[in-house]
């Protein structure tokens, strides 16, 4: 397949809750968009104007009232071992080592052999700055080193998408900024998984940190407000003019 083609397009999705009271509440009317390959693409809107649910949408895991799903070529219906969700706020499994909650998201596979997967669940436990904390417990880690090991869990399964749901909200500031670098340099490392990120976010500043693209989400039902590409060198200065430009104007939109 050529790089060219998205990797993931949506066409035409709309979404509804059905609510109890028979009524329906729509969420989205008519979304088109694409991720192409390598590219990090950034949502960013308000809270509750539904970027959870397009994630989800996007990882298979619920199906469009109408409109589809395309993931490299073919209709996603189902959620794909190529496309891992990060939670807003992953739940690790307590009685497990974090070296086994890592494991466990290739445990089953059966094209890895044995020695593969341990290996690989090193290397991930290694990349995103845990190793020595392997046979620690989650109820032992900081919020930040969770939310580590959760990624190391998304990343260990070598996606070719990585959907972020607001990956660094509820880390503080500097922990953010650690783990934000980190996400980059992995992203940056073609040698690496995945290959195409889309985060979500209500944070401008993380959002016009690590997106190639940008597209703003708003209204009820929500709707893409607007596209803009972020043209900055990487890794990008939080404090410098550029990047308040792109700051403001993206806030202009949201709010
Ligand atoms: N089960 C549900 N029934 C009805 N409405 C829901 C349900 N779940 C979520 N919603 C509504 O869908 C909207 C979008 O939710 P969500 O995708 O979580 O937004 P975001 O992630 O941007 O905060 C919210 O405004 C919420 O009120
Ligand atoms: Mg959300």
């Amino acid at each position: 397949m050529s790089n060219k083609e998205p990797i993931l397009s949506l066409i035409d999705v709309k979404f509804e809750h059905k609510l109890r009271s028979g009524r329906t509440l729509p969420i989205f009317n008519n979304i088109n968009l694409s991720v192409h390959y390598t590219e990090f693409l950034g949502i960013v809107g308000p809270s509750g104007c539904g970027k959870t649910t397009l994630l989800r949408i996007m990882a298979g895991l619920v199906r469009p009232t109408s409109g589809r799903v395309i993931f490299r070529g073919e209709e996603l219906t189902e959620p794909n071992p190529r496309i891992s969700l990060m939670y807003q706020n992953p739940t690790l499994i307590p009685w497990l080592s974090i070296w086994d909650n890592v494991y466990l998201a290739i445990s089953s596979r059966k094209e890895m052999s044995e020695i593969e997967k341990r290996e690989k669940t090193s290397l991930f436990i290694d990349l995103v700055g845990l190793s020595g904390y392997e046979s620690a417990y989650p109820a032992e880690l900081s919020g930040g080193m969770k939310q580590r090991v959760a990624l190391a869990r998304a990343l260990v399964t070598s996606p070719d998408l990585l959907l972020l749901d607001e990956p660094f909200s509820n880390l503080d500031p500097l922990t953010a900024i650690n783990l934000i670098r980190e996400v980059e340099n992995m992203w940056l490392d073609a040698s690496l998984p995945p290959a195409s990120i889309v985060m979500v976010s209500h944070s401008i500043e993380e959002v016009v940190q690590l997106a190639d693209r940008v597209l703003v989400l708003k209204g009820r039902p929500a709707e893409i407000i607007a596209e803009l590409r972020v043209e900055l060198e990487r890794p990008r200065n939080r404090k410098s003019d550029e990047f308040y430009r792109y700051v403001d104007e993206i806030f202009t939109l949201v709010s």
